[in-house]
């Protein structure tokens, strides 16, 4: 608990274009529970290397997220929003828990088994632990819950089982963390695949919205969508394209898969797939605009960066400092 509120801890890595997904699996999700919990909202940029990145380009990205958080609505004087490698704690908890982690453990990840296909020539240690990283993240904060998409419960399964464990040899000494996974657009699909995810990493730029694509393209690429030849607007499993789509619109609009059924009875995706679009671009057009004034105020996000990085990294060493003592680390001399 800090300040009598409950602790919420996300992140997102600064790789690649944000997708639909990642605002209707995650950022909107946060902005719903910002009022309820204690939050820190992270970007997560020391996991972003565990892949080879441009350094421009990545701290580019970086402050782009972090700008981004703030454009969608996460009052930035509340909620503790900064970078990753402002605070070492994340690296040093990843140390110590690293050492409470099993090989085999590790090996079951997907993420990790999708991420070495795709990156077969740098398979280094760090992908490997990766997720031992995202648990130090969640961990150092004493968090209670972390709100994802469904693609990260894997994660948060062994992040609880790394406190469990630790909490098991040495006492309370973490809070055992729940995931929150949002009723509508935990996984939101390719547009072009319906069976895989809307992924940054897609090489197929059609198949993913981006957060900043213009409304034109927002709209070629929801009519150039993925359905079927059934022809019938329903919410089923069966079509897994038009179940996406409903999904996203549900996601946007706040109607029930049942209401849009309704309100596209007899209809044809020709009429469904534009007002997709529509639903879509009113949610990111006013974010877009945001995100674009926000940029230019450079002393006020500056001054963001440096407080919040403050506040984040007295938090972390309040729990560094403990488990350090705990796994038997001298104490310091004052
Ligand atoms: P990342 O950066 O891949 O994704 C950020 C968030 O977006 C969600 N998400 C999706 N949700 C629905 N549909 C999709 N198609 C979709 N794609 C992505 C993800 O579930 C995630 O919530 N390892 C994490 C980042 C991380 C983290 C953490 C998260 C590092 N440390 C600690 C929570 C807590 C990742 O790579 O997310």
């Amino acid at each position: 608990m800090i300040n009598d509120k409950k602790v919420l801890f996300s992140g997102m890595q600064a790789t690649g274009n944000l997708t639909l997904g990642n605002y209707l699996g995650a950022l909107k999700n946060w902005i719903t529970l910002s009022d309820e919990y204690e939050c820190f909202y992270s970007v997560v940029d020391m996991h972003s290397i565990t892949v080879r990145q441009d350094p421009a380009t990545l701290r580019k990205r970086a402050r782009a997220l972090l700008t981004l958080y703030i454009a969608a609505g996460l009052d930035p004087k509340k909620n503790c929003i900064y970078y990753q490698s402002h605070v070492s704690g994340h690296a040093e908890l990843a140390w110590i828990l690293n050492c409470f982690t099993y090989m085999g453990e590790l090996n079951r990840m997907t993420q990790f088994k999708d991420k070495s296909s795709k990156h077969a020539d740098n398979i280094n240690a760090g992908l490997f632990t990766y997720p031992v990283l995202m648990a130090s993240d969640i961990l150092l904060y004493q968090t209670d819950v972390v709100p994802v998409g469904i693609d990260q419960m894997q994660h948060l399964e062994l992040t609880r089982n790394i406190a469990e464990r630790f909490n098991n040899i040495y006492g309370d000494v973490f809070t055992v963390p729940e995931a929150y996974i949002g009723k509508v657009g935990a996984k939101i699909m390719s547009l072009q695949d319906p069976a895989k995810k809307m992924s940054k990493s897609d090489e197929n730029p059609n198949g993913s919205i981006y957060l900043m694509d213009d409304p034109d393209t927002i709209m070629r690429k929801f009519k150039r969508a993925v359905t079927d030849s059934e022809g019938m607007i329903c919410y089923r499993p069966e079509q897994p394209g038009v179940k996406n789509l409903i999904d996203i619109y549900c996601a946007c609009t706040g109607k029930t898969p049942q209401e849009v059924e309704r309100e596209f009875a007899g209809k044809g995706y020709g009429e469904l797939k534009p007002a997709v679009g529509e639903a879509v671009i009113a949610v990111l057009k006013p974010l877009q605009d945001e995100v674009a004034r926000l940029s230019q105020e450079k002393s006020y996000l500056d001054g963001i960066i440096k407080e919040n990085a403050e506040k984040a990294n007295y938090y972390a060493m309040k729990t560094l400092r403990k488990v350090q003592k705990k796994v038997g680390f001298p104490e310091r001399i004052r």
